[in-house]
């Protein structure tokens, strides 16, 4: 469906790019053609990162540039200071991926009010953060540009044990949908998907106790997680002109798991709540 220049003379911004989805979505677009950023709070995660995704972009045949920025995207500041950077050294950048997220499982009656904040600050606020920054210098270039925004199936649904995120997630849905039509005017395209199962190391460590992963899987209609590649091609349709038309929308891969229900509702079921409890209070990392 692609061909190696699908994503010729664009220049995106892939939040969270050091790791993970980011990672595998950033490398895709170099291979498509893309110059690219990256931004997340590690510097040596980016570095080593950009290397892979160059890699990526010269085996496909293109002189691909990549670009690492360090930077919290909870600082609005910061993200201000990154994008006049991007700015002077890429040149215009007209696609960015708000990919970067936190979460964790917690009963929601034990949450502190700063670990509610600290997942909505990076979600939520960190989204509008960089969404904000990049809309403005387009719209003051009268540039067009493309914004795809990941969400989760359970922005809808809601989850259990991840309030934080679940609340995060709805309110990127509503800036996606909001901003498709007031900066669609100006030929911003604004779009999300909804992944269902991707392992990342991030993401598991967080989010799948190890004793609960068979559930986990058996409420997968096509019995398997997602492969990297299969979010990494749909994220590069949607930032690509190919779907120029699309925009206002949420698109689902998750093998059909939404079907079974709100994403983490059945850890409910799994154990008793003290057991839970324990559970999850055993994989929050230690201070410090
Ligand atoms: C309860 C927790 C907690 C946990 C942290 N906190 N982990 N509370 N259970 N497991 C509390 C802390 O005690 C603290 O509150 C507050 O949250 C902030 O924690 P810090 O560690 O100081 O903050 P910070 O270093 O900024 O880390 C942010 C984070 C962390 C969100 C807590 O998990 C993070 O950096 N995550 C980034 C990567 C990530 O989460 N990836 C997964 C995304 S996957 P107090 O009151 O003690 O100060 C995703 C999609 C899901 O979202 C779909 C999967 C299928």
């Amino acid at each position: 469906m692609f061909t190696l220049d699908t994503l010729s003379g664009k220049t995106i911004l892939v939040t969270g790019g050091g790791s993970g989805l980011g990672l595998a979505m950033a490398t895709r677009f170099a291979e498509m053609g893309a110059h690219i950023a990256i931004c997340g709070r590690t510097e040596d995660k980016l570095i080593s990162a950009a290397a892979d995704i160059k890699n990526a972009g010269t085996k496909a045949g293109h002189t691909t540039t990549v670009l690492t920025h360090a930077v919290d995207v909870r600082d609005y500041a910061a993200v201000g200071v990154m994008f006049e950077r991007l700015t002077n050294e890429l040149g215009q950048v007209n696609g960015l991926v708000n990919n970067a997220a936190g979460n964790f499982l917690s009963p929601t009656e034990d949450l502190s009010p700063n670990a509610f904040k600290s997942v909505i600050d990076i979600v939520l606020h960190g989204t509008f953060n960089c969404t904000q920054h990049f809309g403005k210098r387009l719209i003051d270039t009268e540039k067009p540009g493309n914004i795809v925004n990941i969400v989760t199936t359970y922005t809808e649904t809601g989850g259990a044990f991840i309030v934080p995120s679940a609340c995060a997630k709805a309110g990127v849905y509503a800036m996606t949908t909001s901003l498709a039509y007031e900066w669609g005017t100006y030929g911003i395209r604004v779009n999300s998907i909804a992944p269902g199962p991707f392992p990342t190391e991030g993401a598991w460590s967080r989010l799948i106790p190890a004793n609960v992963e068979a559930g986990f899987i058996q409420r997968i209609p096509l019995g398997r997680y997602g492969e990297h590649i299969e979010l990494a091609n749909l994220a590069t349709y949607l930032i690509s002109d190919m779907s120029g038309y699309i925009n206002g929308s949420c698109v689902t891969i998750d093998g059909g798991e939404r079907l079974a229900g709100g994403e983490f509702n059945f850890l409910t079921q799994m154990a008793p709540r003290p057991q839970l409890k324990q559970m999850f209070a055993a994989m929050k990392p230690k201070k410090g």
